[in-house]
């Protein structure tokens, strides 16, 4: 029976004592935020840049690159020995406007070497990157694959190129691909389960540098229903089988809406997060979670009256949220 901790515990530290890694998004701006450094010092093991490392972020104008918001979080994990996961080269959602302009980005890989490059050099310390995020379209398409910029310009070999320029650059990095929408037993989430599972053994069969994928986990109360423990289970094991580490890279829990009291609000968001990762980590595969924030005081998810979604609430005070995830991993063998 593995050992219970107590509810005044830190999520690294239980993390890392069953060999698993917590970390949490935040923003550079978040920073100066006495109190939320404070629970994330103690907290967590791992941070990730929310926007700071992403293309649009990095170089609004071409050729220029503006890395001050990317190194305060490079440098704050630095100073506090975490450990930093890059997020995300090829999003998307995050191609500048000059790349888009004019179908700007045919026949242009350089630019995007260009900035794989950059990253790589700039932020040789971080552990693993995010190569391709949100790769897989949200409807029926050839191969499944999302209907990008990227797609359009360069077909589907991008994703094989964008690897190999990673391991080319960042050869020490954990290569990942970073999914969501996928959870849940849905009609829409097993046909984005089934394209990512094509394009990951298509990947592994043809030898292309590729380490782990990101399960995002932005979990949905108004969707919560849909999630099936044995679905999910297969799907993990699916992942595990094909050799790769797999992460839960941005949980968080959407509500439905801010009806009921705070308690009861609270309360769902901890019943969805136990339910999930008791499946989750079930999987020797799944080697960490990071929380998308970690505290709803800053949340990218909203509702009108405020997302509840993250283990702190906007008074840094530790939710029901948190006991769910430290109960998750503490009942996990080391
Ligand atoms: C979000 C950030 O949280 C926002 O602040 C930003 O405006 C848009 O991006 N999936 C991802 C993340 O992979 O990069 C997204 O982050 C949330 C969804």
């Amino acid at each position: 029976m593995p050992s219970r901790v107590g509810a005044g515990s830190f999520l690294q530290d239980v993390a890392g004592s069953r060999r698993m890694l917590f970390g949490a998004a935040v923003s550079a701006a978040h920073l100066r935020d006495a109190a939320l450094c404070e629970a994330i010092l103690r907290e967590t093991g791992s941070l990730t840049a929310e926007l700071e490392m992403k293309w649009s972020h990095v170089e609004r104008h071409e050729g220029q690159f503006e890395f001050q918001d990317a190194d305060a979080v490079a440098n704050f994990a630095h100073a506090h020995q975490k450990r930093l996961h890059g997020h995300a080269l090829l999003w998307h959602r995050s191609i500048p406007d000059w790349a888009m302009k004019a179908g700007r980005l045919q026949d242009d890989w350089d630019s995007i070497e260009r900035f794989v490059a950059a990253m790589a050099r700039r932020y040789s310390g971080v552990e693993s990157w995010d190569v391709i995020n949100e790769p897989i379209g949200p409807a029926e398409q050839p191969d499944g694959l999302r209907q990008s910029a990227f797609l359009h310009a360069f077909g589907p070999d991008y994703i094989r190129r964008a690897l190999v320029s990673a391991r080319r650059h960042a050869p020490r990095a954990v290569l990942c691909i970073n999914e969501y929408g996928i959870e849940y037993n849905t009609p829409e989430h097993e046909r984005k389960r089934r394209g990512l599972v094509q394009l990951l053994a298509e990947l592994r069969r043809d030898g292309i540098p590729l380490d782990c994928v990101g399960v995002q986990a932005h979990l949905d109360l108004s969707q919560h229903h849909h999630f099936d423990p044995a679905v999910f289970a297969r799907f993990l094991d699916e992942l595990g089988a094909m050799g790769l580490q797999v992460r839960i890279s941005e949980l968080d829990v959407k509500e439905k809406d801010s009806d009921g009291s705070v308690a009861e609000r609270d309360r769902a968001v901890a019943e969805a997060t136990r339910s999930f990762l008791s499946v989750a980590l079930q999987n020797r595969a799944v080697g960490s979670i990071t929380c998308w924030g970690l505290s709803d005081r800053y949340s990218w998810l909203d509702v009108p009256a405020g997302n509840r979604g993250l283990p702190f609430d906007t008074d840094m005070r530790r939710k029901p949220m948190h006991s769910a995830i430290l109960d998750a991993l503490s009942q996990r063998q080391a």
